[in-house]
């Protein structure tokens, strides 16, 4: 608890542009949590680098995506809210190496983030993609975290958390909370548009399966009419119908319809038409998220102000719990 309030931590990589699968499954969300919790969002640097990143690239998205994180109503002026990026808190890196020794190479071994990523990058299964989940538990736990908002995708980490800090506290009593991963029913799982059987992930070489979050309005119309669906021309939720339940989701959560509804409003009409509607709904939501973007990213100089701001809160919390660790695992404290 920080002033009485639950704790809320969640990260996202800025390894690449942030696709509607990031805001669905966990941006968008992550306002709903301000006024009622202490909420730490983290731009994590470190676990981007598990893949081979170009510098440049890597420093204009971390701040692109502080600029983001604002832009969808996150006030770093609330007290309720904390906004840095990983590499600026030491703590995190620490407390990583720490859990390391707590971490089975079998359970890394089953992470089907693990499994993915090493098959897509075969010439580059490093230590740091193998350890990544340990990376992460130390994120959510160095806050004493009780909440943590993320898509269907990072279930699996979180689960991997809770039983390293299980393990760590059986051993060393009341040393962490467990923290509960949450996520949304609809949305939690935003499917490639190219090929929905596959998730919509930021690093997909294919453009057309992906919208961002910073797409204009054309290409997001341009790249729904392009969605892969089926040869049926009845919009309906059914087994099978992956693209168009993937449209579907999305139509909801941009519009806050039921699948009853939407499928009562697309009556007698064909694909063509729904995806039209999909297409000017997500770009519409999506319009004040892009200008408020554009306005934040003109003043470079108060983003890092905000990020150091950040970092300075993120690191009191966190040095507070790595202590605690440090005294407990026995490391001579002078
Ligand atoms: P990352 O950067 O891949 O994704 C950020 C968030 O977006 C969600 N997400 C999706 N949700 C719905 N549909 C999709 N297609 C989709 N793609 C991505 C992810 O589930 C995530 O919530 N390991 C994390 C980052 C991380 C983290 C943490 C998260 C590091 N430390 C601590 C929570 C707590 C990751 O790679 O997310």
């Amino acid at each position: 608890m920080i002033n009485d309030k639950k704790i809320i931590f969640s990260g996202i990589q800025p390894s690449g542009n942030l696709t509607i699968g990031n805001y669905l499954g966990a941006l968008k969300n992550f306002s709903e949590y301000i006024d009622n919790y202490k909420c730490f969002y983290c731009i994590v640097d470190e676990h981007a680098i598990t893949v081979r990143q170009v510098p440049a690239d890597l420093r204009r998205r971390s701040y692109e995506m502080m600029a983001l994180y604002m832009a969808c109503g996150l006030d770093p002026t609330n007290e309720n809210v904390t906004l840095y990026v990983q590499s600026h808190v030491p703590a995190h890196a620490e407390l990583a190496w720490i859990l390391n020794c707590f971490t089975g190479f079998g359970e890394l071994s089953r992470m089907t983030q693990f499994k993915d990523k090493s098959a897509k990058h075969a010439d580059n299964i490093n230590a740091g993609l193998f350890t990544y989940p340990a990376l992460m538990a130390a994120d959510i736990l160095l806050y004493q975290t009780d909440i943590v908002p993320v898509g269907i995708d990072q279930k699996q980490h979180v689960e991997l958390t809770r039983d390293i800090a299980n393990r760590f506290n059986q051993l060393y009593p009341d040393t962490f909370t467990i923290p509960e991963p949450v996520m949304k029913k609809t949305g939690a799982k935003i499917m490639s548009l190219a090929d929905p059987t596959k998730k919509m992930s930021k690093s997909d070489e294919n453009q057309n399966a992906v919208v961002y979050i910073l797409d204009d309005k054309d290409t997001i119309i341009r790249k729904f009419k392009r969605a892969v669906t089926d040869s049926d021309t009845c919009v309906r939720v059914a087994e099978g119908k992956d693209g168009i339940n993937n449209l579907i989701s999305i139509y909801s959560c941009f519009t806050g319809k039921t699948d009853e509804e939407i499928e009562r409003e697309f009556e007698g009409r064909g694909y063509g038409d729904f995806k039209l509607a999909v297409g000017e709904a997500c770009a519409d939501a999506l319009a004040p998220v892009q200008a408020e973007f554009k306005r934040i990213m003109s003043d470079k100089a108060q983003l890092e102000q905000f990020m150091k701001n950040g970092a300075d809160e993120a690191a009191y919390y966190a040095r507070k719990t790595l202590s605690k660790v440090r005294r407990k695992l026995g490391f001579v404290q002078i």
